[in-house]
């Protein structure tokens, strides 16, 4: 699966987010070390601090069907900058400190860094 691959997922999977409040659209494209595909989309809540990321989302989907071993992650978002938000990277770095992530920048460059890159000198339990 390659990176344009995974994050064409994410874009087309965005149309499904729940996002009345903010009017932004994000979808996650996971892949796991089996070659299994996981989404997730951003699902907003009238308590706002109840909102869940697609990252999240792809994650708990994943997690919830047997799988925690994952190698990438694509993001596609209707925002300026589609990284995934502090809560996210550390909630990626609970399972797969090597995963890639893939996004693109605001200019339309598909890149991909890895979670450590983004998340320097993480916090380990
Ligand atoms: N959002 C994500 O889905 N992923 C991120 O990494 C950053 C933010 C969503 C949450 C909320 O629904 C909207 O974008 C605005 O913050």
């Amino acid at each position: 699966m390659t990176d344009s691959q995974l994050w064409q997922i994410a874009d087309e999977i965005k149309d499904n987010a729940y996002s009345p409040y903010s009017n932004i659209k994000v979808g996650a494209a996971l892949l796991t070390s089996d070659g299994n595909v996981f989404t997730g989309v951003n699902v907003e809540n009238s308590s706002f601090g109840a909102t869940i990321c697609a990252e999240r989302s792809a994650v708990v989907s994943a997690v919830s069907g047997g799988f925690r071993d994952f190698v990438k992650i694509a993001i596609s978002g209707t925002m300026k900058s589609c990284t995934p938000c502090g809560i996210c990277r550390q909630f990626l770095m609970e399972f797969s400190p090597d995963i890639t992530v893939v996004y693109k920048e605001p200019d339309g460059t598909l890149v991909s860094k890895k979670l450590n890159e983004l998340l320097p000198d993480s916090f380990i339990y």
